[in-house]
């Protein structure tokens, strides 16, 4: 049994990185997500991790991993792991923050027209043959200028959405724990209860990890806070939303529509939401570029390396 295990088979770069420390590991082979079972067969005699947002890293799996010291996780979330059990078993857990940073910012962004524009809609528009000539009033959408950007939560992805941002001249509210000054210097953006921001904001987005605290923190009440006319758009991690509250809003055109690239029972994405047609709907994409897999793979290989090793590793997120 090899000493190191990937639940998955990481892009190239990490691979090579891997190889030029050790050829003792070994990629879990379907290429598919690992289930708890397969994970508890699997990695009895194994130290060193890498796994991805989807492996159900539960109490019982970390036991099975009696001599386990490192796990790192190939996703700058880590809501997968029970990480106050690993923490209290002495086992060091990572991230790969950063490096995913501008494509999640940019896939917001992305998403965000999609739903301003409708451009989901206007391009099966067009593939159905049903474009007959231009006409003043065909598929018009929202514009940005003036309107109100909320987001919640100002950390790296945030703030690095809303700095992207500079120039559609939305006007920008946030609710964090903690002021952003860079946010707020460079784009005049105001700091305000959650409260305030779901009322005002024409577009919500969301950039918070999820964690007890912030499980359904966008419930039924929140939502019925919200404009007719809002936007909501998701990238961070779907339980942060109450999905049936959101479907039930969307259903009664109590908000605007809404964007989603994460869902509450991944993969799993409700037949209501995919009958709708003022939602636009991606398969947990954020990261999904070719420069930031690749970042990510080496950075999950980088903090492997050094736990095993016993230094500390750059991007530990737990036993500080
Ligand atoms: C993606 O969702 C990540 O957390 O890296
Ligand atoms: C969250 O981890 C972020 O990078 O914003």
């Amino acid at each position: 049994m090899s000493k190191i295990f990937l639940t998955r088979r990481i892009p190239k770069p990490g691979l090579m990185k891997l190889n030029e420390y050790t050829d003792d590991y070994a990629i879990f082979p379907p290429d598919k997500p690992i289930t708890e079972k397969e994970l508890i067969e699997d990695i009895s005699s194994v130290e060193g991790l890498i796994c991805l947002l989807t492996d159900p890293i539960t109490r019982n799996v970390i036991d099975s991993g009696r001599k386990l010291r490192i796990i790192a996780n190939y996703a700058v979330g880590y809501d997968n792991i029970d990480i106050d059990y690993a923490t209290n078993k002495g086992i060091i857990v990572t991230n790969t923050p950063g490096v995913l940073t501008d494509a999640t910012a940019e896939l917001t962004w992305a998403l965000l027209f999609a739903c301003t524009r409708r451009i989901v809609e206007a391009d099966m528009f067009s593939r159905e043959g049903r474009f007959d000539g231009w006409s003043p009033t065909l598929l018009l959408g929202k514009g940005l200028k003036g309107k109100i950007l909320g987001i919640i939560g100002a950390g790296r992805i945030g703030t690095a959405f809303v700095l992207k941002g500079i120039g559609f001249g939305v006007k920008v509210l946030y609710s964090d724990p903690y002021i952003n000054e860079v946010l707020e210097k460079k784009t005049g953006a105001k700091r305000v209860k959650m409260e305030e921001l779901l009322r005002k904001s024409d577009f919500i987005s969301l950039h918070i990890s999820l964690k007890e605290s912030t499980h359904h923190l966008i419930g039924a009440r929140e939502i019925s806070l919200l404009k007719p006319s809002a936007c909501l758009i998701n990238t961070s991690r779907g339980p942060i939303v109450d999905e049936k509250a959101l479907i039930r809003a969307l259903k009664d055109g109590k908000i605007g529509g809404a964007g989603l690239d994460v869902y509450e029972d991944e993969p799993n994405i409700p037949e209501e939401l995919i009958e709708l047609t003022n939602v636009v709907l991606l398969p947990h994409i954020g990261s999904a570029t070719h420069e930031a897999r690749n970042k990510m793979a080496v950075m999950a290989v980088e903090n492997l390396i050094a736990g095993l090793e016993g230094k500390k590793p750059p991007n530990q997120v737990n036993i500080k």
